[in-house]
């Protein structure tokens, strides 16, 4: 006898886990018009002659299987920028990981390492993935917050949640969703609290090209013992406008990057062969990702010179393509209420920073991002400049 066919119950990995407010938010404001300031994201193309460079590794036949670590070319060019930039000299062969994107690299990094049972702090508002990713390794997300109106690190805070279990801490500088950038001295607070501990480092730097006003961006591979701990995550989607290609890097001692070979092998196994051969070409000339900080810093400070007009107040935007806004000049609803306002009423898409905290944390700001057409922001401006 025949029964109807059945799917079998899935008891969720991730019961807590839905639909995200950036997806919730690109659809009302595509649904509205809505000027879409909410995903990071650029709405202007990337360089021609980075096309041209894929392109034509497409054309030349580069299009099967790559090395499982990534095309040796481009580990040897990303190994020789962080030298130049941040002065550590990393083994391309042993030390350079390229990855689909960092999303992939922060998760392979926490597969590889946490075990069951392991903490992981995070530091609070964060990136959405982080939290998934260490309850997808059966580790416990251990959440210490950024210090609420200055978003700077609380070492204190930070020490105090330090346990025997810690196996890793995750930070992020540029810091999205706050803007802020870690100085040398944080970076060096860090080291120092880290040292003599078995504590390893995910330090995300995806925006590591995105700080403004002279502030230098302080690598975890410019401080020798943090380097030596740390896997550091950037990625060439955010420097080089080209948020849906997927290509990120990993650099990190040679017996961690075995480690994260080992789940990176069986994960992805490779990046795609003529993205990579493209970017390795493309970053011949340094002149792209060196004038970053002048393009964005630009876009950012005729943002704000904007909102300076509206009843928003504007909230330091140190780095990343992030500007966030305090509203409470405007209106008393709770961050997600606002932005679904902003959105349906104003036209101006923005993402409630409460999303980027666990138990939503109500502030009254909002993030919104400016890697956009200048047209595209005035249009934005304009409409702010309403409320
Ligand atoms: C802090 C942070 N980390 C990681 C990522 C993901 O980068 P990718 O698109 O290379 O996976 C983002 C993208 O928004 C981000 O903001």
């Amino acid at each position: 006898m025949h029964t109807a066919p059945h799917t079998p119950h899935l008891a969720s990995r991730l019961p807590t886990v839905g639909t995200t407010i950036f997806t919730v938010m690109s659809a009302l404001a595509a649904e509205r018009g809505a000027v879409n300031l909410g995903q990071g994201f650029p709405d202007f193309d990337c360089d021609p002659a980075l096309l041209d460079q894929v392109t034509g590794a497409m054309r030349e036949g580069l299009n099967q299987y790559p090395p499982m670590a990534g095309v040796p070319v481009l580990r040897r060019v990303v190994a020789d920028k962080i030298a130049r930039l941040y002065g550590h000299a990393y083994d391309a062969e042993t030390e350079i990981t390229i990855t689909a994107g960092a999303t992939q690299a922060i998760l392979t990094a926490i597969l590889c390492c946490v075990h069951p049972g392991d903490e992981v702090i995070v530091l609070e508002p964060c990136y959405d993935s982080y939290a998934p990713n260490i309850e997808l390794a059966g580790g416990t997300v251990v959440r210490v917050p950024l210090t609420p109106g200055s978003f700077r690190p609380d070492f204190a805070k930070i020490a105090a949640a330090l346990s025997p279990k810690t196996r890793a801490i995750l930070v992020n500088s540029p810091h999205n969703p706050s803007a802020t950038v870690w100085t040398r001295a944080e970076m060096l607070q860090l080291d120092a609290l880290l040292s003599g501990t078995e504590v390893l480092l995910i330090s995300d730097e995806v925006y590591e090209h995105m700080v403004y006003d002279g502030v230098p961006h302080v690598s975890a591979s410019s401080i020798p013992g943090l380097a030596a701990r740390a896997f550091v995550v950037s990625s060439f989607g955010k420097t080089f406008h080209v948020t849906g290609w997927k290509v990120g890097t990993v650099a990190a001692p040679a017996p961690l990057t075995a480690e994260f070979r080992k789940v990176h092998q069986f994960n992805v196994f490779t990046v795609n062969t003529p993205v990579q051969h493209g970017l390795a070409r493309y970053l011949a000339d340094p002149a792209p990702y060196l004038e970053l900080p002048a393009f964005y810093q630009r876009k950012r400070d005729l943002f704000r010179t904007g909102l300076a007009a509206t009843r928003l107040r504007a909230l330091p935007s140190e780095g990343t393509y992030f500007q966030t806004v305090d509203y409470s000049a405007v209106s008393s609803l709770p961050e997600a209420d606002f932005c679904r306002w902003l959105t349906t009423e104003i036209g101006v898409a923005a993402i409630p920073l409460s999303a980027f905290y666990e138990g939503g944390f109500e502030q009254g700001i909002a993030r919104l991002c400016f890697a956009k057409k200048d047209e595209t922001l005035q249009t934005a401006l304009q409409r702010l400049a309403k409320i």
